[in-house]
């Protein structure tokens, strides 16, 4: 050594504690710590060097090297903790969250039309002792037609044009829901007090009044001495409920091969009561649903004594409900995801 020992630790103190508290970051810290205090570092050499001074001297030296060191190991300590929270700081200034920022608002979805006046029309029939039937929608033509009376010759199956599976012409997408009346009376006897809501389908082109696949619900009951008036009057407590008003209803004679007598029921317009408008086409009346007493064949070829028991069925749209309730003019809004159009419900 060719300075003084004392003089160089000096030196060796002052710098090093600038360059400590100067370190910009964990790193160059890291590289001082052991340019210093490392093994192969300043001190470390001349603590390794002490052996060679002038015995006088050495206990001079030898603790002047220990206090510089205490000093430098100290220093890089306070640095480090210092960077530290300097990083911390950084990192909670970077994350923080701001809570007087408004919040992100959730869109609370909410029930479709058509699940909506279900529902209410399921609770409607609830009250009068119904309960709820379900039934397949891919079904064969014995159970859509043959057990409902409509044989294949018969013309009535063309108003029901519907789709046809790969395997043949025997498994058809169901028409109507007409077709749980018979899955049911095979499985259950009278007395029965049945709906039955679903999905049915239809090979028609589509317009503001028709699409391809839109939802009935069918209501069935069978009991000993049924009878008209009991239909009218279970349909006209019903049709009172839905519209939350007495309306004026009127049973037109009509078609359907599986009740006898069939009846379609007319109801007055709830929004023109009468005098003719744009929804009821100014005919002042609306086509609600079709019923009937059901057929003598079609308990006969459940089994069901037409003798003992009899019945009435009633068969309705939803769609077409829907749109005279809620005053809605295209039936296709309703399979359009249209967010305009579902928010108004
Ligand atoms: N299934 C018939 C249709 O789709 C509606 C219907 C009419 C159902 C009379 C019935 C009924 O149960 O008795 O047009």
């Amino acid at each position: 050594m060719n300075e003084d020992p004392i003089t160089m630790l000096n030196s060796i103190e002052s710098e090093g504690l600038s360059a400590i508290e100067t370190a910009a970051d964990s790193g160059e810290l890291e590289a001082l710590r052991l340019r210093y205090l490392g093994q192969k570092g300043e001190l470390t050499a001349i603590l390794r060097g002490l052996g060679k001074l002038d015995k006088d001297v050495r206990p001079a030296v030898g603790q002047k090297t220990n206090e510089v060191k205490r000093a430098l190991t100290e220093a890089v300590e306070e640095r480090e903790k210092s960077l530290f929270e300097a990083s911390l700081g950084e990192r909670l200034k970077a994350e923080a969250i701001d809570i007087t920022a408004p919040g992100t608002r959730v869109r609370l979805g909410h029930i479709h039309p058509l699940t909506r006046i279900t529902e209410e029309i399921i609770e409607v029939f609830y009250g009068m002792g119904f309960n709820v039937e379900d039934g397949p929608e891919v079904e064969t033509d014995y159970y859509n037609f043959d057990a409902l009376n409509t044989p294949p010759s018969h013309p009535a199956r063309d108003e029901q044009d519907t789709f046809y599976t790969d395997a043949g012409e025997k498994v058809l997408l169901r028409s109507q829901t007409s077709t749980v009346q018979i899955r049911v009376m095979e499985r259950k006897k009278p007395p029965l007090r049945i709906i039955s809501p679903g999905r049915v389908y239809r090979n028609e082109e589509v317009n503001a009044r028709k699409y391809p696949l839109f939802h009935q619900i069918e209501g069935l009951l069978v009991d000993e001495g049924v009878t008209f008036g009991q239909l009218k009057g279970t349909l006209n407590a019903f049709i009172q409920t839905l519209f939350g008003k007495p309306v004026l209803t009127r049973f037109r004679p009509d078609f359907f091969p599986f009740t006898e007598p069939s009846a379609e029921l007319d109801s007055q317009c709830p929004f023109c009561e009468g005098q003719g408008c744009r929804t009821c086409g100014n005919r002042g009346w609306l086509e609600l649903l079709g019923c009937g007493m059901v057929d003598p064949e079609v308990l006969r070829g459940v089994g069901i004594d037409p003798e003992v028991y009899t019945g009435f069925a009633f068969g309705m749209g939803v769609e077409r409900l829907a749109m005279l309730k809620y005053g809605i003019n295209d039936i296709r809004y309703f399979f359009a995801n249209d967010l305009r159009f579902l928010r108004q419900f």
